[in-house]
């Protein structure tokens, strides 16, 4: 008998999908119209499957002149409206084109009254089901944040509980993590930077110790896990601010801390040169720096590299498994024919030195991502 021996050479099928992200163009549907969607969460929940947007639409309404938040809460100021959606959008690569509106989270009239900002999505591995929380304020009454849970990633979402019990009471733009363990956590600001572990369905804070930040006037925070390493980026209050702000680093070994800065400061507050500035300011017809907010409140020689406000921190997969952490800011002010919808978006890799820390942010025009 001769033994027959077939030698199988398994050749790993991967696929590579490389695409371009341009942060000198909007961001369009797939019908190629500019997509409404800001401060929001975008992820991914299975392996090579669709990106979930949830953002905010604030709709076709024209900005007045000035700083973006001049008058807060006057009918006319386009960020202040009570009937902004929360706009869910599914792209299969993260492109501009790609994106297909899937509807809205939940209708207006099936969540509390209020003007809604930084809607953000987590699956909670405990009880199978995604959670939906966003702030909300009204005029004279504190901001809160709702809760609201559906079984699927487009909802429709029902609110479970209109103010979470955040130890501060009352709160502002936040983000949330889900540990590999499932323990969720949110991060808050409260003026000051907040961390509280939430109860296992997320509904509610824990009773666990909350970790404080030790800055004042902050906002727009990121909290996530690399490599068993927490980091919370957050930076100088910037209300809808057309100059932008920029990232502080800090990182722990346990998410509610004890949090360290990373050393060399700000990662995109700079000394900027004023030729590129410029240029870059020229994509807005008729806003102005809010005086005294984004990286000038720290400084008032330094502005933002990015010329955006921190929105959320895009994990992005590729087939080989590794993860590109995506940064994206919001360009408040900057759309070009001043429609608040129409605001821009800008978008970058981080870059992880060997140390763990995080690498200082300059403004390109355009990278290529492995989706
Ligand atoms: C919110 O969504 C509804 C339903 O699609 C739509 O009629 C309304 O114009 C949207 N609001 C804004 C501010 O875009
Ligand atoms: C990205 O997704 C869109 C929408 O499905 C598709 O038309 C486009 O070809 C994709 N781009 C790449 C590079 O795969
Ligand atoms: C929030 O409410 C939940 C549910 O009632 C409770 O278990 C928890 O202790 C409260 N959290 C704080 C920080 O008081
Ligand atoms: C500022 O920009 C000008 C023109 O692009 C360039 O020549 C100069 O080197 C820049 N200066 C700094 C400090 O980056
Ligand atoms: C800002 O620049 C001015 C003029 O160069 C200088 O006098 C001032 O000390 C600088 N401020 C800071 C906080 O660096």
């Amino acid at each position: 008998m001769i033994a027959h021996m077939y030698i199988v050479l398994l050749i790993p099928i991967v696929t590579t999908v490389l695409v371009t992200i341009d942060n000198q163009q909007p961001r369009r549907d797939v019908n190629g119209e500019i997509i409404d969607a800001h401060d929001g969460s975008i992820q991914q929940f299975v392996p090579g499957g669709l990106y979930y947007m949830h953002a905010m639409q604030y709709g076709l309404c024209k900005e007045p002149p000035n700083y973006g938040c001049d008058g807060a809460g006057m009918p006319e100021k386009c960020g202040f409206q009570l009937d902004h959606n929360i706009s869910i959008w599914t792209s299969p690569n993260l492109t501009s084109g790609s994106w297909t509106y899937a509807g809205n989270a939940i209708d207006v009239t099936k969540r509390p009254a209020g003007i809604v900002f930084r809607p953000h999505l987590v699956y909670n591995p405990n009880t199978k089901l995604y959670v939906l929380m966003w702030n909300y304020m009204n005029f004279g009454v504190s901001g809160q944040i709702a809760v609201a849970i559906s079984e699927t990633p487009i909802g429709p979402f029902v609110v479970v509980n209109t103010a979470l019990n955040i130890t501060r009471g009352s709160s502002g733009d936040f983000d949330l993590l889900v540990d590999t363990d499932g323990k969720g956590y949110i991060i808050y600001s409260a003026n000051s930077m907040n961390v509280e572990e939430l109860t296992t369905n997320y509904y509610y804070t824990a009773s666990s110790p909350r970790y404080v930040f030790p800055e004042t006037f902050v906002e727009a925070p990121v909290l996530m896990k690399r490599d068993g390493t927490y980091y919370a980026l957050y930076d100088w209050c910037c209300c809808y601010c057309f100059q932008g702000s920029g990232v502080m680093v800090y990182r722990a070994q346990s998410p509610l801390g004890p949090y360290l800065q990373q050393q060399d400061g700000d990662i995109a507050c700079k000394t900027m040169n004023r030729t590129i500035s410029k240029t870059r300011i020229q994509t807005s017809i008729s806003a102005l720096p809010t005086p005294g907010q984004g990286c000038q409140y720290h400084n008032g020689n330094t502005t933002s590299t990015l010329r955006s406000q921190q929105n959320f921190v895009i994990k992005v997969t590729n087939a080989q498994g590794l993860t590109t952490f995506v940064w994206t800011g919001d360009r408040w002010q900057q759309a070009p024919d001043r429609i608040k919808g129409h605001e821009p978006q800008y978008w970058m890799p981080l870059h992880f030195n060997s140390d763990g820390s995080i690498d200082t942010l300059d403004w390109i025009d355009e990278f290529t991502l492995d989706v």
